[in-house]
């Protein structure tokens, strides 16, 4: 943190940022008579062209219903959409295809499991074990779980700056827990968790790990083999990829022995009304005709960030955060929430006598887009004894002179507010 801005622009000066900002037709954009400055990205990423122009190809050449004929076009897209599949297997490093489900996002792929693993396992008693700093996209399907079989949920409290406790962490673990789940990295706070060591304790439990990824796919390298996670959860639309499609990856012997999420055509073997035999994995969590078009578009994203290099992109969003930290430090009347050693990306902060609406309205007004709000994190801004916060949060493509129209629009609300 705080290294001087002379040292950031050096390194970052290797990651040719204007090259890539090329490819986002939208980031050109002028919003309210100013360039946009697009600080929203832990929200949605933008598209580039390249990952765009595999959407059209697809539809003006390749699109058929898949797995169903044998006509050219059906072929053609069924060997795309499962050649989508083998990219984002190598993407993170998955041992087999079959391990890696197509959902329709992080949520729709945890509520997958929660249905699929936790209402088949979980029995009354049961403990699981999530974090102050999960979304609640990780949080309510656990407890629609826990309140249907009767488990209780247990929480891993956060320090001041918004790291987790492994101390409280490993006496949460105990023959009781079933499953622990927990965010790779904190949207609210940026906090990088320590997945590694804490999926390796619970193993040691014989206690399964889910780990919601949505904010890191597209700032580090994933490795879900080194990892040793059981689930591994993220979203299309925050790595540059198309809303409405994710990803659910699971250990194969893991996913066999989970129930359906939804029935319907391509997940069965075969049907009577007496009885259905279910496909393999992946198929069997694929019902109905799944997101073709995007899960072939989000194997471009995974190719077009495979090309920027997603070590060389989280570096450059690192000397972007460390100099914007250092910056809105300096600044009077501002509380950075979330100021953990490990960090990605993501900036949240208040202004003293200004509601976080405010800072994003007037930011606005600069063309600046943050997101003001909880975040979809209510348990973690109650543990910092606040309803919202500002969050700017970047990508690959954002510059130090973003960093500077931000800090100046910050200026600029409390001068509207002084
Ligand atoms: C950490 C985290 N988990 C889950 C989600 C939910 O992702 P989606 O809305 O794409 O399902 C988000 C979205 O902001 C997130 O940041």
């Amino acid at each position: 943190m705080n290294a001087p801005h002379t040292g950031l622009k050096q390194r970052s000066a290797a990651f040719d940022v204007e090259r890539f900002r090329a490819d986002f037709p939208i980031l050109r954009a002028r919003i309210n008579g100013k360039p946009l400055v697009f600080l929203d990205n832990a929200a949605s990423s933008q598209m580039p062209q390249p990952v765009m122009d595999r959407w059209i190809r697809y539809q003006t050449t390749q699109h058929a219903n898949i797995h169903r004929a044998v006509h050219y076009l059906s072929e053609t897209a069924t060997a795309e959409y499962e050649g989508a599949r083998r990219k984002l297997q190598a993407f993170v490093n998955a041992a087999e295809d079959r391990e890696i489900i197509f959902t329709t996002g992080t949520t729709d792929a945890i509520n997958l499991v929660a249905h699929g693993y936790g209402r088949k396992f979980i029995e009354p008693g049961d403990e699981i074990i999530l974090t102050t700093l999960e979304h609640h996209s990780n949080i309510v399907p656990w407890q629609m779980v826990a309140e249907e079989k009767g488990a209780k949920i247990r929480v891993v409290p956060v320090n001041d700056r918004g790291e987790l406790s492994m101390e409280e962490y490993g006496r949460l673990l105990n023959p009781r827990v079933k499953l622990v789940g927990m965010n790779h990295v904190s949207n609210a706070l940026g906090t990088v968790n320590p997945v590694r060591e804490m999926i390796a304790a619970a193993h040691r439990h014989g206690v399964p790990v889910l780990v919601d990824g949505a904010q890191a796919v597209p700032h580090m390298a994933v490795d879900v083999q080194a990892l040793d996670c059981d689930f591994y959860c993220f979203s299309g639309h925050k790595m540059y990829g198309p809303t409405g499609i994710g990803v659910l990856y699971g250990k194969a012997a893991l996913l066999e022995k989970m129930q359906p999420f939804k029935g319907g055509g391509d997940m069965i073997l075969s049907v009577t009304f007496e009885k259905t035999t279910y496909n393999v994995i992946p198929h069997k969590f694929e019902a109905g005709t799944p997101p073709i078009a995007a899960a072939i578009t989000l194997g471009a994203a995974v190719d077009y960030l495979t090309e920027v290099g997603v070590e060389r992109a989280g570096a450059h969003e690192t000397d972007l955060l460390d100099y914007a930290t250092d910056q809105v430090n300096r600044l009077p009347g501002i509380r950075i929430i979330g100021t953990a050693e490990n960090k990605a990306a993501v900036l949240s902060f208040t202004v003293d006598g200004v509601h976080p609406h405010d800072v994003g309205t007037l930011l606005n007004e600069e063309g600046i887009a943050i997101r003001t709000g909880h975040h979809c994190a209510q348990p973690v801004m109650k543990r910092f004894g606040i309803p919202a916060t500002s969050r700017a949060s970047f990508a690959f493509y954002n510059t130090m002179a973003e960093v500077d129209a931000l800090v100046a629009g910050i200026k600029k609300v409390q001068k509207v507010f002084g």
